[in-house]
């Protein structure tokens, strides 16, 4: 069955050609203006959406933001003209999928929609089967049990919680487990990572701002602390926060008032805060680097997420449940993993944790045309043997029985990029493509 897929744009010319290119692929509905264009995304309940931003009637942005008000799981593509990029990149940060500069590049504009439509489809299995799959912390070891009863104990109150440990332990699913077991869980549960911006975007996205407040500025703006209010707010990566927005933090924590910048009032809000890292906060205190004050204030309750290693009494079960979820996104009938591949599992040391897990048996299920997945699917060797000789000489990509072209591609762009020092320019030379269509392949294969 053809996904739907609608187009806006107020040139008629651009809708029947674009019609043209897509229908083979589509099930295609094209609308000139807005209010039209809203109708039908209600009507034919569409997720994917191709919209140019700048329509003779209303603004495209604010279509935007209605489409994703009614379907916050809808993927949007901006069309735009050069000389409107700047709007593009406000519609990024509004919540659109990608963007996408006239004159369209049609072999640019179907991989990009091909890509925006398997997410969809796998996302849509996901949904439509939620509630078959428990999305909660797997495992019955001693410390998952511990972490379950602190959880239990503590959802209620107030208290600030610090939630450390390696990466791809599970501490963001902690945090989700806390939120949603609370008396909170009705109420927004809003996440800021704070390596994701510089420091002075970062104070605007906690504290928000008043339209003029900086150049930049063009309306008001909230931000995620208010946003969280009466619900619970997560920041993430809390070390990588910088020493002077620590300080206006910790204001905050011990005020619990937040003044937009570019305002003279303040506002009072009720708001469960969740401090995540991976760093070593007690060194960083000593370092100079995370204000010692901060740190008591935010370490009120400390959660820790033990390192997969340590609880491998958990892996039977997490095996179980990743092959369960995606059997169901991949609409597969794996039943299960032989002995001689368990063992190979017990046996490897993990060392990114249970999202190492999860992608290996993501893949494995992906791959696998048995019953039961063996060990020559879980490509352990390969990885340690990689990451081990990271600096040699190493100078051929390693091809399985059973891969499919993307996971070749996405290996081949890799290596050139290594081979590279990351010069995409070189790369892209090296690969015989243009630099663009590498620019793009690194974006869909996260590289
Ligand atoms: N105990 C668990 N049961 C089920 N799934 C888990 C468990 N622990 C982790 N996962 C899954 O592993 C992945 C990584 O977990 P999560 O994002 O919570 O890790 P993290 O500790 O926040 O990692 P990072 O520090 O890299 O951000 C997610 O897909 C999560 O659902
Ligand atoms: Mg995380």
């Amino acid at each position: 069955m053809k996904s739907k897929l609608l187009i806006v744009d107020d040139e008629t010319k651009i809708l029947r050609s674009l019609k043209f290119l897509l229908e083979d692929r589509f099930e295609i509905y094209t609308c000139e203006n807005s209010s039209e264009a809203l109708e039908v995304f209600k009507n034919e309940k569409i997720y994917l959406v191709l919209l140019d931003l700048r329509l003779k009637e209303g603004s495209g942005l604010e279509l935007m933001k209605k489409f994703l008000q009614f379907e916050p799981n809808a993927i949007i593509i901006i069309m735009t003209a050069y000389s409107t990029i700047e709007n593009s990149i406000d519609a990024i940060k509004s919540g659109a999928y990608y963007f996408i500069t006239k004159p369209i590049d049609n072999d640019q504009l179907i991989l990009l929609l091909n890509t925006a439509n398997e997410k969809l489809q796998m996302y849509q299995r996901i949904n439509s089967l939620e509630g078959h799959i428990r999305k909660d912390i797997i495992g019955e070891s001693y410390p998952i049990k511990q972490i379950n009863d602190l959880i239990n104990k503590i959802k209620d109150t107030n208290a600030t919680i610090l939630i450390t440990g390696e990466s791809g332990t599970g501490k963001e699913l902690i945090a989700q487990k806390i939120h949603r077991t609370s008396n909170r869980a009705d109420k927004p549960f809003v996440t800021l990572n704070c390596a994701a911006m510089p420091g002075e975007l970062l104070e605007s996205e906690l504290f928000g701002y008043k339209k003029g407040a900086f150049t930049g500025a063009y309306k008001d703006e909230v931000g995620v602390i208010r946003r969280a209010d009466k619900g619970t707010l997560l920041l993430d990566e809390i070390g990588e926060m910088d020493l002077r927005l620590q300080s206006k933090l910790l204001r905050f924590l011990q005020e619990k008032e937040v003044r937009q910048i570019g305002d003279s009032k303040t506002n009072e809000v009720d708001v469960r805060i969740i401090c995540i890292t991976n760093r070593d906060l007690e060194k960083e205190v000593k370092a100079g680097k995370f204000r010692e004050d901060l740190y008591y204030r935010i370490n009120v309750i400390n959660i820790v997420a033990p390192p997969l290693r340590e609880r491998m009494e958990d892996l039977k079960y997490l095996v179980a449940y990743f092959i369960d979820k995606y059997n169901i996104s991949f609409d597969k009938n794996v039943k299960g993993i032989t002995d001689e591949a368990y063992e190979i599992l017990s046996n490897y040391t993990f060392k990114g944790n249970v999202r190492e897990l999860e992608n290996i048996i993501q893949r494995a299920v992906l791959l696998n045309t048995s019953e039961y997945i063996k060990h020559d699917l879980l490509h352990i060797e390969s990885q340690e043997m990689a990451s081990n000789s990271n600096n040699s000489t190493n100078n051929h990509v390693k091809i399985y029985e059973g891969e499919n072209m993307k996971e070749i591609e996405k290996k081949v762009i890799k290596f050139a990029l290594e081979k590279n020092n990351q010069n995409r320019k070189w790369t892209a030379d090296s690969l015989g493509i243009a630099e663009r269509t590498l620019r793009y392949k690194i974006k869909e294969y996260n590289l």
